[in-house]
This record gives structure tokens, C-alpha cells and sequence, in this order.
């Protein structure tokens, strides 16, 4: 892999190599700042597909995946929405020994947990996501979500936070609701109809998209849907490194 953007530094190493998981950790540490940061980890094809027959794996690779994983070491809380779960088989992030030193001394547990979003609470809680996680799974839905659902959940040992007044959630009380739990280092994985929410409400700082040279064709989703904002918002690049055809790119909000 090799790093083509920022390279106005002439101490910037350029070369194409293996890099190491503490490079890429470096690479893509969250700001220092104190607030909240909001991530999303995201892989595209070259025609805009975010998925080919109902997964993102056809469109990724190896070293996609190292930074699927390093992302997840930097994170305080892996956010998904519930058909992104369902659809890939969501299980608990895991420790890793890896990243074990940089997560203590950075007052983290040792791995991530997940929050799943759903309106539906139609979640099979007897999954490891739920029965074995290292650090609890929680899971974010609206106040008018089924109480039988809630009850469910809970039964299962599942905390349940609520961040909406509706069915849904409120995009915003979400990312406030974790925060408010000292999760400030916010990781989401999507999937689009998620991420669409994220990018309309205005409340995502960063996107880590992969753009991967693939052309898929066909009717998938892009990687974010749902209502559209009034006006785009303009990103600015922070970063973009380089594999086999592969782009890492990294934007932020300006
Ligand atoms: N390219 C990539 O990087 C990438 C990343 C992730 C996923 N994917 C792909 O994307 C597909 C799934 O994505 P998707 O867009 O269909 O679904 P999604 O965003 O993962 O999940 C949608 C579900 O999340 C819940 N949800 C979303 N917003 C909500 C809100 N505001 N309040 C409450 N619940 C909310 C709802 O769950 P309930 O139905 O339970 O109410 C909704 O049905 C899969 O094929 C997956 O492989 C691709």
C-alpha cells in the first residue's frame, strides 16, 4: 500500500509496502478534541454500488478488511442499523491483542461495542451479538417502538436506549445518547438507509470510503439513501492511500 494524498510533506513515506496495523491505527486516529466524532466506514464499486447480492464482501479485499478491523480497535462504539446486522450476520467486535496496549492507554475496553438500530426490534437476541458479547450490545430504537419487542430485549438481557420520539430514531439523540455514555469515539458501518440519516441530519464528521475497483451494474443501493439534504455538503479530502486499484480515501467535514 502506498500513501498518495497528503504527500506535500517530503518526510511523508511513499513507498508501496505492507503497512503495519500501528501505521494504519496512526493513520486513522480519531481528533484529539473532546466532543463527539461520528465515522463511517463505508466501500463503494466504481459505478456507486454498496453492495452486490445483499453483501459488501464481493466489493472489498484483504487490506480493506485490515482497515474494516483497525477502524472497529479505534473505535469506542461500532454503530449498525438492523438490516445490515441482519443481512451480514453481525457478531460481537472481538479483542484484539493487536490493538490491546493503544485501547488501554487510550482508556478503552478492550474491543468496541455494537449499538444496532432498529424501529422494529425484530432482532434474534439468542445470537452471539446479543448472548456473548465481550462488552454488552446495545441496541438504539424510538419511544413508540412495539412493547413487546422492548420486552423481548430486555428478557434477553439487551440494554434498549431510546433516541426518538416515534417509532425511529432521531439521528442527533443517537449520537447524543452515546456520547452521553462516554462513547465519543462513534464508529458507524452503515448500511445506506442508516448512513443516509447520518449524512441528511448533518451529524457525520468523517467518511472512510473505500473506493474499490469494481463495476457491479445492476439495482444495489449507493452507499447512503433516504431523503436528500437541501443543499450537498462539501467535504474536504484528508487522506487517500492506495492498493492494487484499491482507493482508501478518508474525508471530513470542512
Ligand atoms: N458498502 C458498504 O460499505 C456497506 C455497509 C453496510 C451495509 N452494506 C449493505 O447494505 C445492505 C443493508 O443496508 P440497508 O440500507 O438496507 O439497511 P441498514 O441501514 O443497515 O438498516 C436499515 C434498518 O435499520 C433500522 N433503521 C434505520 N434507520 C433507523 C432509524 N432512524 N430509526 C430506527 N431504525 C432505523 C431499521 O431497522 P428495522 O427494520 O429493524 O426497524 C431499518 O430497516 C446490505 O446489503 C449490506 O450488505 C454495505
Amino acid at each position: 500500500m502506498r500513501r498518495l494524498f497528503p504527500v506535500t510533506d517530503p518526510t511523508v513515506d511513499t513507498t508501496d509496502r505492507e503497512w503495519g496495523l500501528d501505521e494504519l491505527a496512526d493513520a486513522y486516529a480519531y481528533p484529539a478534541a473532546e466532543g463527539a466524532w461520528l465515522r463511517a466506514n463505508m466501500v463503494s464499486s466504481l459505478d456507486g454500488a454498496a453492495q452486490h447480492d445483499g453483501r459488501s464482501q464481493p466489493l472489498s479485499s484483504d487490506t480493506d478488511m485490515r482497515i474494516f478491523g483497525t477502524l472497529r480497535a479505534l473505535a469506542d462504539v461500532v454503530i449498525a442499523g438492523a438490516e445490515t446486522v441482519r443481512q451480514e450476520g453481525y457478531r460481537p467486535a472481538r479483542a484484539r491483542e493487536a490493538f490491546a496496549q493503544r485501547r488501554a492507554a487510550a482508556g478503552q475496553g478492550p474491543a468496541p461495542a455494537v449499538a444496532v438500530v432498529s424501529a422494529s426490534l425484530d432482532l434474534d437476541f439468542s445470537l452471539p451479538l446479543f448472548t456473548s458479547p465481550l462488552v454488552p450490545t446495545l441496541v438504539l430504537t424510538g419511544a413508540a417502538a412495539a412493547p413487546e419487542r422492548m420486552a423481548a430485549a430486555e428478557k434477553a438481557g439487551v440494554e434498549v436506549l431510546v433516541a426518538g420520539d416515534g417509532p425511529g430514531v432521531d439521528p442527533e439523540r443517537a449520537v447524543r445518547a452515546l456520547a452521553g455514555r462516554g462513547m465519543r469515539r462513534l464508529l458507524t458501518e452503515g448500511g445506506p438507509r442508516l448512513l443516509g440519516q447520518f449524512v441528511a441530519s448533518g451529524v457525520l464528521d468523517e467518511l472512510c470510503l473505500t473506493l474499490s475497483p469494481t463495476l457491479a451494474a445492476g439495482d444495489a443501493q449507493r452507499i447512503a439513501g433516504g431523503p436528500s439534504r437541501a443543499v450537498p455538503e462539501r467535504m474536504a479530502l484528508a487522506s487517500v492511500l492506495e492498493e492494487e486499484g484499491f482507493l482508501f480515501t478518508r474525508y471530513r467535514r470542512i
